[in-house]
């Protein structure tokens, strides 16, 4: 059975779309078998960052009930064993889909793929909740700045709460500043383990505009190596908490 992983955060911008984007092809060179879930239903952009511009069916008709989820599902033939369900830009797709009706749709996704990753939007609305309750685990993204620490903690919190394992947490684009708050006091202020070190590094952003996350654009880049890292760590703890929790 696969793992159901949710990519959150309190704020918006912490990298999100990002780490799911490159967990998902990093896990995939390690020959696990992927899919990425865009499930933020208002701002998606998961589709865009990994290089598939003509998707016709999205998660919003399944949740609307004018497709069917195998419809939604894309493969990337660059990308070796990583799929995607892409999500609507558009608004008329956006009202007619209820995101309460995420977790059934993506929950049964655990039977066919190792590891499905589901990219959520920020904070604690009933969208972004609907998402991160779909999955089983969590994998909590923040920047170095003690705001964004702070409200990623709470939704950390509610997630555990909820009964999710919450395996942990990235910090993102460290070494943007000076006034970064450094790992080891990010990893005693968030009372949950640090998984990875990501830094803030220009190759990322250049994959995200060419549609080609960095683990593939420049492997050879710090931020891609951080990657590749954070998806040994996932595959060394993924499974383990949630084993104990139930
Ligand atoms: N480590 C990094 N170094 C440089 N740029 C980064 C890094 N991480 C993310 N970015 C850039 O920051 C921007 C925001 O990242 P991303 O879209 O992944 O955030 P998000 O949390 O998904 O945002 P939202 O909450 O709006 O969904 C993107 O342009 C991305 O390329
Ligand atoms: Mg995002």
């Amino acid at each position: 059975m696969g793992k159901l992983i949710s990519i959150a955060s309190g704020k918006g911008g912490t990298g999100k779309t990002t780490v799911t984007s490159n967990l998902a092809i990093a896990l995939g060179k390690l020959g696990k078998q992927v899919i990425a879930v865009d499930a933020d239903l208002t701002m998606a952009n998961l589709s865009l960052v990994m290089g598939l511009d003509d998707a016709d069916v999205t998660i919003h008709d399944v949740l609307s009930g004018d497709a069917n989820l195998d419809d939604a599902i894309y493969s990337l033939p660059n990308f070796d064993n990583v799929h995607l369900i892409p999500a609507a830009v558009d608004w008329e797709h956006v009202i007619k889909a209820d995101p309460r009706g995420l977790p059934e749709i993506i929950k049964p996704l655990k039977e066919k793929f190792d590891y499905v990753l589901i990219d959520c939007p920020a904070g604690l609305q009933i969208d972004a909740m609907s998402a991160m309750l779909s999955g089983e685990e969590a994998l909590m993204v923040t920047n170095p700045e003690i705001s964004c620490i702070a409200d990623t903690m709470k939704v950390g919190i509610v997630l555990k709460k909820a009964g999710l394992a919450v395996l942990g947490f990235v910090l993102n684009r460290y070494g943007r500043s000076i006034n970064d708050i450094p790992p080891e006091i990010a990893e005693d202020t968030m009372e949950m383990p640090l998984l990875g070190i990501i830094p803030e590094d220009r190759a990322i952003r250049e994959g995200t505009l060419e549609g080609i996350p960095v683990v593939l654009y420049k492997p050879d880049a710090e931020g891609a190596k951080a990657f590749m890292d954070l998806a040994n760590e996932i595959v060394r703890i993924s499974g383990v908490k949630s084993k104990v929790m139930y």
